[in-house]
């Protein structure tokens, strides 16, 4: 998505946005030293700890760790997808969207072919009151217990039996033809000519958060297989991005105080039918990292629901896995399994609503973590108690800071016969965002060169103009020091886009794997700075001591290498480094 918004486009769009106002028009924030601050907006709270920076364009909460750029505020704060906060600031800022850009307006391809589904979906919705053989469909529908209303509202279908009921429809042109196939609705012979994807099936549409048909996925109406036909991927449809139902739940729901996340279509209708009209699923593949965000966006609380059998422990274990590194303060998941042999859609009309949304029933995420891992370790013996700290700590080492990973560890220390302080030694190094207020200034200081790189960046986040204390940036290739990559690729940045901010620097990096680090940078950067009286000795001693590992990497390498083989400047560069090397 990130990707279709020229990265410039994005530099100038911020530049043109102030935080403090933005966020006052939501917030009413107040000064607070050169900070201005409010009651957080996204937990509650007596006394404000959520932090407004101008010079950063940057906000954090102490409270509960939310924290990012004036688009990331809008996409958390009005539940919008990332396009769509780039249209609001844009608005806000009278900057027009540059044409090929904006999805809808600019994308004339793209834009064809959402309305083309639109199309579809009136056909096959047409089909399915009209067609000769609509009886067998809608008989289907009433043996599984749906409604008219709920067919209605979820825009159910009917692909009539035949090769070419929608070519005839809507393919006229051989330009026509060639979008249906575009949208992966009719399919291309390999001897030329097309065919209906989607044959005797009912049709269930699927529509992205902003309400555009992308996709569709289809069922027998018997026993024959496949059961289930989804569209295949195209340019408006992603499996691993969309999610069945959640476009209508946000309709649904005002406020979404949770989301189920189900597996199938029918376990989200007959949710709905029975008055749980906040459930979606994943179609077809596991839920992924872009679902979770998409899903916490809108929602603090995920219940996953699965079946109780093997496939569902399986899938349940991974959706642990891939939710973990996303939890921060005021977000939860839960787990739920169904009875052997059942699933949501049998489970809700058998057992009712109440049933389902009983909490008691379900599993908090760390305890789904340590009941599963309890199950084959003897905590009573010490190796049990060992393995167990050797499994859950890696776990542990992938949550961001927050309560829920102070209370795994606190829980950890427990089972295993320990106190939290050993357990967080034993998480060790590996928590580098982890930083507490309360620790010395000078210790972050004195300690050793492996933080220097992050020192530095933490430094350019907060003064984003001392790299242009360096004339040339490339000085610093080769440096041998892990994450000197980096470095060189945030100084250029900053070399080439004059006054960018904090925030402007955070976008360049949203969606990649540094752009978690990075915040947590650019949020604990002030107490690391608010002693240190001159920022612009203490780069430069860093610059200095990057280059001073160079160059006794080369010496190292010069002293190990043959003398015949070096150049004049390398020999005077050995003499000169002995000299000192005496002195010292
Ligand atoms: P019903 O039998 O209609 O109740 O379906 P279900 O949702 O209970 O089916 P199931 O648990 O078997 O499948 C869950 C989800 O997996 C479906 O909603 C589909 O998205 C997907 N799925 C199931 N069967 C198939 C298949 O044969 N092919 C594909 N591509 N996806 C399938
Ligand atoms: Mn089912």
């Amino acid at each position: 998505m990130a990707g279709r918004i020229p990265q410039q486009f994005i530099d100038e769009l911020l530049a043109r946005t102030d935080i403090v106002d933005l966020i006052d028009g939501f917030v009413p924030l107040k000064k607070a030293g050169k900070d201005f601050q409010a009651c957080c907006p996204f937990h509650d709270e007596k006394t404000p700890s959520f932090t407004v920076s101008q010079p950063k364009q940057f906000y954090h909460c102490f409270g509960c760790g939310v924290k990012g750029t004036a688009i990331s505020f809008l996409m958390e704060y009005n539940h919008l997808e990332f396009l769509e906060a780039i249209e609001e600031l844009a608005n806000k800022a009278g900057l027009p969207i540059p044409q090929e850009a904006s999805l809808v307006k600019t994308d004339s391809n793209l834009s064809e072919l959402y309305e083309l589904l639109e199309l579809v979906v009136r056909f096959y919705n047409r089909q399915l009151r009209e067609h000769p053989q609509s009886k067998r469909a809608v008989d289907y529908l009433k043996d599984r217990g749906i409604s008219g209303e709920i067919a209605k509202s979820f825009e159910l279908g009917f692909a009539p039996p035949g090769w070419d009921n929608l070519i005839q429809e809507l393919g006229s042109s051989e330009a026509a033809k060639q979008r249906l196939a575009k949208t992966g609705m009719v399919i291309k012979r390999d001897n030329g000519g097309f065919y209906d994807r989607f044959r005797d099936r009912i049709m269930f549409p699927i529509r992205d958060p902003r309400g555009r048909v992308i996709g569709f996925g289809g069922r027998v109406l018997d026993d024959d297989t496949p059961k289930y036909l989804n569209s295949p991927e195209t340019p408006i449809y992603s499996k691993g991005r969309e999610l069945y139902g959640l476009y209508q739940a946000r309709h649904a729901n005002k406020d979404l105080q949770r989301i189920y996340v189900v597996e199938g279509y029918m376990d989200v209708i007959a949710l709905a039918q029975f008055g749980i009209n906040n459930a979606v699923a994943s179609l077809g593949t596991a839920a992924t990292s872009e679902h979770l965000e998409r899903l916490f966006r809108a929602t603090p609380e995920v219940v996953f629901c699965f079946d109780g059998d093997n496939a569902g422990r399986k899938a349940a274990w991974r959706a642990m896995e891939t939710t973990l590194p996303l939890i921060r303060d005021g977000r939860q998941a839960f787990f739920m399994f169904m009875p052997q042999g059942e699933d949501p859609d049998t489970f809700v009309r058998s057992q009712g609503r109440e049933s389902f949304e009983d909490t008691n029933t379900y599993l908090a995420l760390s305890d789904y973590l340590f009941d599963s891992l309890k199950q084959n370790t003897d905590l009573n013996t010490t190796q049990g108690q060992a393995r167990m700290m050797e499994e859950v700590i890696p776990f542990i080492r992938q949550m961001p800071d927050g309560a829920l990973r102070k209370l795994m560890v606190r829980d950890l220390a427990n089972l295993v016969n320990s106190d939290s302080d050993y357990i967080e030694s034993a998480l060790g190094s590996g928590t580098s965002a982890r930083r507490s207020p309360s620790r010395p200034v000078r210790r972050q200081q004195n300690s050793g060169s492996d933080n220097l790189i992050g020192r530095m960046i933490s430094m350019l986040l907060y003064q984003p103009d001392l790299a242009l204390r360096l004339d040339d940036y490339k000085v610093l290739e080769g440096v041998p020091v892990a994450g000197v990559d980096f470095l060189l690729e945030l100084l250029q940045l900053i070399q080439s886009n004059r006054g960018i901010s904090c925030a402007g620097i955070l976008e360049h990096w949203r969606d990649t794997r540094y752009e978690a680090c990075l915040k947590q940078l650019a949020a604990s950067n002030n107490e690391l700075f608010s002693v240190s009286t001159n920022l612009e000795a203490e780069f430069d001693d860093a610059l200095a001591r990057l280059l001073d590992k160079k160059s006794r990497q080369k010496l190292q390498q010069l002293a190990t290498g043959k003398l015949s083989s070096l150049s004049e400047e390398d020999k005077a560069t050995l003499r000169n480094y002995r000299k000192t090397e005496e002195k010292n």
